[in-house]
């Protein structure tokens, strides 16, 4: 436990690097929370520093959230950290990487939408589902224009296919908490429901601006 508690902690403090306050203040000499959406994500970074600058930060969110699971599943390998009883609980390090990012302890709680860190850390669990997310994030870009649109819509799907795949495997397959689903646990199924409702309340802002129809469109460098 005491090991689990203390790679919480290290997946929350890398979770809060606002990577796009950094490549901003870093490459371009902006500080991102004073333009566009003012928001530290990478499709505000996309809108303020470039799409160079913006992919690249969307990297790093995207690892931010990944590379807690993957260190503790593939590079260190003890179950011991990841297996409590007889439940899988790796899906709790990508967790407290996406509310690192949400509310950063670096600057001041104000942190972004955790769409590309939950886009990791879902990768690093089930890549089938991870991709798909991605996958619909850029379907609805290319319909409606709005990333904010696409990546409610996107967030909603990844959380819908985590229950049907958890509860799939748990009915069919007996596959025990080694299994990289997220099976036999009801509660990880309620922190992936808890995490997908932060994104959406972290969206609120933009859903009053779609509605006013203020709403910027992706990669727009107009700030309405
Ligand atoms: O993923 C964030 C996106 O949905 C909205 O970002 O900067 O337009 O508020 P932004």
């Amino acid at each position: 436990i005491f090991y689990i508690v203390l790679l919480m902690i290290f997946s929350y403090l890398l979770g809060s690097i606002p990577f796009g306050l950094v490549v901003g203040k870093l490459f371009k000499k902006i500080d991102i929370r004073e333009h566009g959406s003012k928001n530290v994500g990478s499709t505000n970074a996309v809108r303020v520093l470039g799409f160079k600058w913006g992919v690249l930060t969307f990297i790093f969110d995207c690892l931010k959230g990944a590379l807690p699971i993957l260190i503790v599943k593939y590079f260190i390998g003890d179950t011991n950290l990841y297996v409590l009883g007889s439940v899988n609980v790796i899906i709790m390090y990508g967790a407290a990487s996406v509310i690192g990012h949400i509310y950063p302890i670096y600057i001041g709680f104000k942190g972004g939408k955790a769409v590309a860190t939950s886009v990791g850390a879902v990768i690093a669990i089930s890549p089938i589902i991870g991709v798909s997310g991605i996958l619909i994030f850029f379907l609805i870009v290319w319909i409606t224009k709005y990333a904010s649109i696409a990546s409610m819509i996107a967030s909603v799907s990844v959380g819908v296919a985590l229950w049907v795949d958890t509860v799939w495997l748990t009915i069919f397959i007996d596959a025990g908490p080694n299994n990289n689903s997220l099976q036999y646990n009801l509660v990880n199924l309620i922190l992936v429901s808890v995490l997908v409702c932060m994104i959406l309340y972290k969206h609120r802002k933009n859903f009053i601006k779609l509605l006013k129809g203020t709403e910027n469109k992706f990669g727009s460098k107009k700030d309405k």
